[in-house]
Order: C-alpha cells, then structure tokens, then sequence
C-alpha cells in the first residue's frame, strides 16, 4: 500500500503553492542560478533564517521554513548536500528519502533540481529523486482500523514535481524508476502481509496479477507437482492445510524470440509463507517474523513486475515454490527420507530446514526444463547468515566468478550489498548422510555455507547464485528509503544486473 503519488517533471520555475525545495552545498550556498531565480531580497531572508537556524548545509541536514519570505510557496525545504565530496558520494535515491520524511502529509511538492555549478544533475538523478520519495514514501497501514484523524487522514497523495533543465532526459529515465518503485513497493506488501492473508494460494493470485503487464503465467497445484516429481517440495507442505504451488513467471521482452539459441535467465525464489519449523518446532519469541519467510519469492515477483513495466530487454524467468511448514499430524517428521524431482534422495534431519528442500526442486527442475544461461535463486535460508553477516549484507554463494563479480558490483551501486562466501568439497561432505544421498541439516558449524551446499548439490552444471536473504530481506531496519517492515531487498539489485548485462 502506497501513498497515491503522481509524479511529474517541468522546466524550472519557482511553484505558487507547496513545499518548496532547493538544495544547498555545505556553507548554505544555493548556488549562482538559484540565488538568481529567488531575487536578493528572498536569498538574504533565507539566509538569516539558515543562520538563525544553524543550518551549515551539512550532508543531508534539512531546514524547513514555513511561509518564507519572498516566496510564494508555503514552505520551503533546504536540503544540505555537504561539500563537494559528500555530495557526489550520496545518493540521489537517499535525497529523496530525505525529502520524503518532510512531506509525509501529502499536497504538492516541487524539487528544483538546480545546485551548485560542480553538482552533475541530469535526467537519471531527476528520475532517482522521485524513485526516493516513493520509496520512503511507503506505508503498510491497510489493517490501522482507527486512525487519529489530526495526523492521518484516511488517503494521503502527493503531487511530485520535479524541476530541471533535463526533463526529456528525466522523464524517459522515470520510465525505468517508476517501474522499479512498483515493483519494490509490490515485494514490500507481499513480505508485510501476515501469513492467514497470504497463503500460498493467495501468494499465487498476486503473481498471477503480472499476466496484466504481459508476462506468462503457469502454476502449478499438487496433483501437478506431484506428478512431476516435486516430493521435495511437497515435503515441505504436507502438514499444512493450505495447498502448495509452484509459479512460473516468463516475461519475453526480447524481439525475434524465435531464436531457440538465445536462452532465458532465470531467477528463484523460496516462498514459505510461513515458517513454523513444523515437527522440529521453532521456539514461540519472534515467530511472527516468519511470515516474512517468503521474502525470496517477493522478491522474484517484484522483480518479475519491474522488468514486465519497463518492457525490459530480456528472457526472464521467475519461479516461486509456495508452502507453508505447519506441525500437524500428516507432516513429515525428523528421519523421513524424501526423493526430490531430479532422483536424488534426502535424509530429513530438521523439519525447520525446508527452504533448501523447496528450492532444491525448483532448481533441478528450472535447469532441466529451461536450460538457463544462469540461475539466482533467493532466500531466507539461514538464522546462520544473520551472525555472520547481520543486515548489512546478503550473503552471496556462487559457482561463476563472473556472475559474482556481476552482482557485487551491482550491490554496490544500488546499495543492496552481497558479501562472497565460499563453498567447497570439505563443507559439502558435511551434509553426506548416513542413510540417504545427503541429509537436509548438518547442525550449528557454517549454518549458512552447508545449506548452500545443499542447493550446489541440484543446479548441475547451470552458473548459479544463491543469495541468503535472512538477514536482509525482512524486518529492515529503519532507513532513509524505507520505513515499513518488509524492504522489497533484491528488486533494485537484480534489475541493475539486468539493465547492466542482460539487455
Ligand atoms: N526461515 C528460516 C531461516 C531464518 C531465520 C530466516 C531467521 C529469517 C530469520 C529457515 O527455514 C530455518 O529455519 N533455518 C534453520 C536451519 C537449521 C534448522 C539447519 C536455521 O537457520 O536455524
Ligand atoms: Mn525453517
Ligand atoms: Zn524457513
């Protein structure tokens, strides 16, 4: 759920109504154009006001001021962006965020995207800038039944109007960040929504939805997952009441697309909508988060809506394995031995590390069938990855040096970092098990690193990523681009690879 935001870029001109907003470098100097535009006897208030104040144009240090003298705007927001080095190092997303926090209650705003003369501001920031605000924009309030009506009036819109002298520029590059606000904010309400709302099959519905934007949708329910031989999969769902699924997203953007050489890209995603542990049962503090254990394949739909919006250049396959892991009288139990779609067999130590079983069927059967040029797949996989790595990273398992390259690279600019991990022959003997081909848990030692080896265990000889998401992909801590509980980690990294090298 969004705040209802338009957004719209023009020629620079000063607004008669809203918030105002300039940028002003670190020194509170606005710049020679500005300083023209607003007249002299605006530009000396202003700066009283910045004095009175404090206001240094300190890197993201905002200064609102209301009715400003000389201006016929009804506020006005300055927003620092530090020195030189500061300001090519921050964000253009992070500054719409920042402008994004002050105009929480809705109405018009109008950026002016005119700095300092060494300031590189094109199209694409213009286009960044909006991205921002939609992002930091975002509410998950749909179940907030009473609402103080001082503070929240039942729907909030806001009007944003982006001011620079690059506006074709800006308005074809929003083209891309609309998309990618959609999308983002489509993973967020699908990680925020509780597990009794989002079941499987709902989960399913929603991805169904994209068949609006052109992508082709199949999905498969247990009669069919069955018969193909997902018992893995099944496993997992077995002592739930809800059915299990399995969607598959292809989004054809690419022209001529009877080239049978050219191969899809492929992308997975584990989407247990929640998380019990089942029979090897999860202890009750914050099992609530595990609503949120669906955050891979939130991710892979919006994704999948992202480059279906923006027509992208592509082949791209999303899959999704829907499950939810219940303790029940008819799930599986610790010591069961299960057969997964590809013939390899699987020793069930912990009924509470399903994701593995559910994404080592997708992953056999992605390769089999679509023969990808690569895989990702996502997930939250491991509470392991969390010590090692907390919020700050995903951790990043591949067997291509150059997809890996790919995507560091990728987190970097988008801020939706990776860190490496290794694998290797030590660690996948530690899931060799004693009665069947492997088993699913190899106890506390490298948690993450022997769940990824499980998964190495089923993509063959695909180039693959596996991206453990545990500690990114839910419960975000508060930042300048989101506020809500679900981040949406993953659609703005995967597109950029996209865009990057795939189009
Ligand atoms: N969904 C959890 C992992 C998780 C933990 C995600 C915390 C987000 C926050 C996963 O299914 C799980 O339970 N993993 C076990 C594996 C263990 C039993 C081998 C874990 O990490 O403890
Ligand atoms: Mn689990
Ligand atoms: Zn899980």
């Amino acid at each position: 759920m969004t705040m209802d935001i338009k957004v719209s870029f023009s020629k620079v001109s000063l607004p008669e109504t809203g918030t105002l907003v300039l940028f002003a470098a670190e020194g509170g100097i606005l710049g020679r154009e500005i300083a023209a535009l607003i007249g002299k006897e605006a530009h000396e208030a202003l700066k009283k006001a910045a004095e009175a104040e404090e206001f240094k144009g300190k890197s993201k240090s905002v200064l609102v001021i209301p009715a400003p003298f000389g201006f016929e705007a009804s506020r006005l927001l300055i927003v620092g962006i530090g020195d030189e080095k500061q300001r090519n190092e921050t964000p253009f997303l992070t500054l719409g965020g920042i402008i994004a926090k002050h105009v929480d209650k809705g109405g018009k705003v109008t950026i002016v995207m005119v700095g300092p003369e060494d300031w590189k501001l094109d199209g694409k920031a213009a286009a960044d800038i909006a991205l921002g605000v939609q992002l930091r924009s975002y509410r998950f309030d749909r179940y907030k039944s009473r609402k103080a009506d001082d503070d929240k009036p039942a729907k909030i819109s806001l009007h944003v109007k982006i001011v620079s002298h690059h506006t074709e520029q800006a308005r074809t590059a929003y083209v891309h960040a609309g998309a990618v606000a959609d999308g983002v904010n489509l993973a967020r309400d699908l990680v925020n929504e509780p597990a009794n709302v989002l079941t499987p099959e709902a989960f399913a519905k929603k991805a169904a939805g994209l068949s609006k934007l052109g992508v082709s949708i199949e999905i498969l329910d247990e009669k069919q997952l069955d018969k193909l031989g997902m018992r893995a999969l099944l496993a997992v769902g077995q002592g739930s009441r809800q059915e299990s699924h399995v969607v598959i997203m292809r989004w054809h953007g690419v022209k001529g697309h009877k080239d049978k050489k050219s191969k899809p890209i492929a992308f997975v995603g584990k989407g247990v909508c929640f998380d019990t542990g089942g029979i090897s049962i999860k202890p009750a503090g914050n099992m609530e988060d595990m609503k949120g254990d669906m955050a891979g394949a939130a991710c892979v739909v919006g994704l999948m809506h992202t480059l279906a919006a923006r027509k992208a250049h592509v082949d791209a396959i999303g899959i999704i394995g829907l499950v939810e892991n219940m303790p029940d009288g008819n799930a599986q139990r610790p010591g069961d031995i299960i057969k997964s779609y590809d013939g390899q067999t699987i020793e069930v130590i912990n009924t509470d590390a399903e994701g593995r079983l559910v994404l080592a069927d997708l992953l056999a059967y992605t390769r089999e069938r679509f023969k990808p040029e690569f895989m990702i797949n996502l997930a939250t996989l491991t509470g392991a990855i969390l010590v090692a790595l907390g919020q700050e990273h995903a951790g990043l398992f591949s067997t291509d040096d150059g997809l890996s390259e790919r995507l560091t690279t990728a987190g970097l600019a988008t801020g939706e970092k990776v860190w490496r991990m290794p694998l290797g022959p030590a660690y996948d003997k530690m899931i060799d098990s004693r009665f069947a081909d492997m088993k699913n848990s190899a106890g506390r030692y490298a948690g993450a690193i022997t769940a990824a080896q499980f998964l190495r265990r089923f993509v063959g000889d695909v180039p693959w990523a596996h991206l453990d998401i545990a500690g990114t992909g839910m419960a975000a801590a508060n930042s300048d681009l989101n506020q809500s509980w679900g981040p949406g980690w993953g659609v703005r990294l995967l597109d950029r690879l996209v865009a990057d090298h795939h189009e």
